[in-house]
C-alpha cells in the first residue's frame, strides 16, 4: 500500500522526494509527508492530509525545505484515520529520528504499552510511530543508529519497509525490509530507496532489490547492505529498461485511458518474443516435459483482476489440457490448509508481484512442496524472485489503480502457457494449436479495431451513468470476463454491480430485475450464444434495459432483442475475452468520467496491496 522514498545525495532532497511520491501516489493517497535534514535546521517535517498536491503547495514544491537527505511517504491508512498527525514521517519524542513505513507492525500495541509505562508520549494512532519511539529508546542506550535499528527489527513482528533518518547523521539514510517491497537506486548525484522503481526512474535505472531481513545504509556515494546479523551482503545490481515516458500521462487526461490504448502494443510485446517458427517458446522456464506429465494438480492463485484472469484461464486450460484446474483467491488459499504437494503446479498471477496475500499463498504452496510459476509484470518484485519460475508480462508500468493493460497481458500470457503445457501433454491437436497461435498474433490488430469504437461506448455511458445498480451476466468465458467488467465498474464509478453466471439468474438474482434495471449481457462466447440470447429475452421480459456485448457474427441477432449492442471482431473462442474485455474497460472509464469520479485514484483503493 503506502509508498516510501528516501534520498541521500548532493542536491536538494525535497523536490526529488515530492517528484518520486507523485509517481507512486497510486500506492496510497490519504495523506503524504516528507522529512528533510539540514545542517542548520535539523529535521524539518511537513505533512498534509489528502492528495500529494496539498503537500507540494505547503512546501512550495519542496523549495521551503533545505537539505540533501530526506524521506517521503504517501499513505493508505491502516491504523488511524487519515489526518496530518497520522501521516508519515513519524518522529521520535525528542525530534531526533524520523521514519517512514509501509506495512503493518502486528505487535505494536504490546510495544506501545511498555513504552508508555516508561513515560514515552505518543502523538499518533499509528503502529508506525511505535517504531520511531522504540528506536529512540534503544538509540539513547547505544548511541549507534544501525545497532538500534537491528534491535528494533528483532523486536517487531509484521511487515515493513522502512526509511529512517536521524539528525545526528548528516548523510546517512537507513532502510530495512520484510515482506514489503523496497528497492535501492544508485544515482549520479545521490542514492535512493523506493517502494517502486517508477519513483526514481527519472534519476536512475541502476537498482538492486532488498531481500527480507536486510538493512541498508545509504549515503550520497555508497550503499552498504547487511543481513539481520549485520554481516555485509553483496547485492546484484540490475538495469531497469522501462521507458520513463511510459509512467507519464503523455497528453492523456487519465492514465487509465492511456493504458487502455496501450493494450495492443503491450500484448504484442508479451507474445512476440515467445512465438518462434509457429511454436510457443518459453525460454525463461525450467519445467521439463517429464515434469509436466507428472503434474497431478494445477492450481491458480491470485487476487482482484489477476484472479479474474485465473477464472478465464481455468476454462481455457481445462479445455486445452483436459486436466482439472482450480482457481483460488490467494487470501482464502493461504489459510485453507491447501491440498497441494510436490506433484502440484501452482500458478501465481500478480501485476505488482508484491500483493501480500498472493505472496503468502505462494509461500504456503512452496512449503508444501508445490512447484510455482509466477506471471508478473514488475521485474524483480518479491513474487517474481521467490517463485521457481517466472514469466513476465511486458505491459510496462501501469499507473492507474484499475488495471487494464496488465490484465490483458496476463490473459494472453496464460493462454500461451496453456498452449505450451497442452503441447507437452499432447492434449491438443496440431491444427488447433496453430489456429490459436495464428489468431493470437492477430489480437493486437483486432484490438485496435475495438479501440476505434470509443465514441459508441462513450455514448452508452452517457445514457446509463445514472444507474445505481448494474448486473453483468454471461456463461463460461463470458461469465469470467463479466467478473472483470463488473469489478472495473464498481472500482472506479462506485456503481453497485455484480457479475452472475447467466444460468444462476433463475436461482435468485432475477428477483432483483425490475423495469429499468441495467443488465450488461455478454454474448461473445460462440458455443453458448443461443443460451445467452435466451437470458437476454428473460431479463427483457422483466423490464430490464439490456446493453449487450457480442461478436460481429452475432451482432444482427443480438440487435433485434437488446436495447444497445456493442460488437467486437471474432477470434478463436479461447481468445475472445481478450477482445471482449476492452469495451467493458472503456464503459467503466466513461461511466466514471460522466459521474465526475477520480478515475486514476478511486476512493479507498490502492494499486499495490501489501497489507492483509
Ligand atoms: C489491487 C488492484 C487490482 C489488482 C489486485 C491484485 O486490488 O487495485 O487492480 O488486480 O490488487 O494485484 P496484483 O498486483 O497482485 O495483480
Amino acid at each position: 500500500m503506502c509508498g516510501i522514498i528516501g534520498f541521500s545525495g548532493c542536491e536538494p532532497a525535497a523536490p526529488i522526494l515530492l517528484d518520486g511520491l507523485a509517481r507512486m501516489e497510486y500506492r496510497g493517497y490519504d495523506s503524504a509527508g516528507i522529512a528533510v535534514r539540514s545542517e542548520h535546521k535539523g529535521l524539518q517535517i511537513k505533512k498534509a492530509k489528502g492528495r500529494l498536491q496539498n503537500l507540494s503547495d505547503l512546501t512550495h514544491n519542496g523549495a521551503d525545505l533545505e537539505g540533501t537527505l530526506g524521506i517521503g511517504h504517501t499513505r493508505w491508512a491502516t491504523h488511524g484515520e487519515p489526518n496530518d498527525i497520522n501521516a508519515h514521517p513519524h518522529v521520535s519524542e525528542n525530534g531526533q529520528i524520523a521514519l517512514v513505513h509501509n506495512g503493518i507492525i502486528e505487535n505494536y500495541l504490546e510495544i506501545k504499552e511498555s513504552l508508555l509505562q516508561k513515560g514515552v508520549r505518543f502523538t499518533s494512532d499509528t503502529d508506525s510511530e511505535v517504531v520511531a519511539q522504540l528506536l529512540e529508546f534503544y538509540y539513547r542506550e547505544s548511541g549507534n543508529m544501525l545497532d538500534s535499528v537491528t534491535r528494533v527489527l528483532h523486536r517487531i513482528e509484521g511487515s515493513y519497509a522502512f526509511g529512517i533518518i536521524c539528525s545526528d547523521y548528516p548523510n546517512a539514510l537507513i532502510a530495512a525490509r520484510k515482506d514489503s517491497p523496497l528497492i535501492l537506486g544508485y544515482g549520479k548525484n545521490g542514492n535512493f530507496i523506493a517502494s517502486d522503481v517508477t519513483a526514481i526512474l527519472k534519476y536512475t535505472r541502476d537498482v538492486a532489490y532488498m531481500d527480507d531481513g536486510e538493512v541498508a545504509v545509504i549515503t550520497p556515494h555508497t550503499i552498504d547492505v547487511f543481513n539481520s546479523e549485520l554481516e555485509p551482503v553483496e547485492k546484484t545490481r540490475s538495469q531497469v529498461d522501462w521507458d520513463v515516458s511510459a509512467a507519464e500521462k503523455g497528453g492523456y487526461e487519465h492514465f487509465m485511458f492511456k493504458e487502455i490504448m496501450e493494450q495492443p502494443e503491450a500484448i504484442r510485446k508479451t507474445i512476440s518474443p515467445r512465438i518462434r517458427n509457429g511454436r510457443v517458446v518459453l525460454d525463461d522456464i525450467s519445467m521439463t516435459a517429464d515434469y509436466v506429465r507428472q503434474i497431478s494438480r494445477i492450481c491458480i492463485i491470485a487476487c482482484g483482476s489477476s484472479y479474474h484472469v485465473g477464472m478465464v484461464s481455468k476454462y481455457n486450460w481445462e479445455r486445452l489440457l483436459r486436466r482439472p484446474v482450480e482457481v483460488c483467491l490467494a487470501s482464502e488459499f493461504r489459510y485453507s490448509d491447501p491440498l497441494v504437494d510436490d506433484h502440484s503446479l501452482v500458478i501465481v498471477i500478480s501485476q505488482s508481484g508484491e500483493t501480500l496475500d498472493t505472496m503468502a499463498a505462494m509461500r504456503e504452496a512452496k512449503r508444501r512442496g508445490a512447484r510455482t510459476l509466477s506471471i508478473v509484470n514488475v521485474v524483480g518484485s518479491s513474487i517474481a524472485r521467490e517463485s521457481d519460475d517466472v514469466l513476465y508480462t511486458w505491459a510496462g508500468p501501469e499507473i492507474a489503480v484499475a488495471t487494464t493493460k496488465a490484465y490483458s497481458t496476463q490473459l494472453v500470457l496464460m493462454d500461451l502457457v496453456g498452449l505450451y503445457l497442452a503441447d507437452q501433454l499432447g492434449s491438443i491437436c496440431e491444427e488447433e494449436y496453430r489456429e490459436i497461435l495464428e489468431q493470437m498474433q492477430l489480437l493486437p490488430e483486432k484490438m485496435q479495431e475495438v479501440l476505434k469504437q470509443t465514441s459508441d461506448v462513450q455514448y452508452y455511458a452517457s445514457r446509463y451513468f445514472n444507474h445505481s445498480s448494474i448486473f453483468f451476466i454471461g456463461r463460461n468465458l463470458d461469465y469470467a470476463m463479466g467478473m472483470e467488467g463488473s469489478l472495473k465498474l464498481k472500482e472506479i464509478s462506485y456503481i453497485h454491480s455484480e457479475a452472475y453466471a447467466s444460468g444462476e439468474l433463475k436461482h435468485g438474482t432475477i428477483s432483483l430485475i425490475e423495469p429499468g434495471t441495467l443488465v450488461v449481457a455478454l454474448g461473445t462466447y460462440a458455443p453458448l450464444f443461443d443460451k445467452a440470447m435466451s437470458n437476454v429475452i428473460e431479463v427483457k421480459a422483466r423490464g430490464a434495459e439490456v446493453l449487450a456485448l457480442t461478436t460481429e457474427a452475432f451482432r444482427e441477432k443480438m440487435e433485434k432483442t437488446a436495447d444497445a449492442t456493442i460488437a467486437v471482431p471474432e477470434t478463436h473462442t479461447i481468445l475472445q475475452p481478450s477482445l471482449g474485455v476492452v469495451p467493458l474497460q472503456m464503459f467503466s472509464y466513461y461511466m466514471a468520467l460522466q459521474r465526475g469520479c477520480d478515475i486514476d485514484k478511486p476512493r479507498n483503493l490502492a494499486k499495490s496491496v501489501t497489507v492483509e
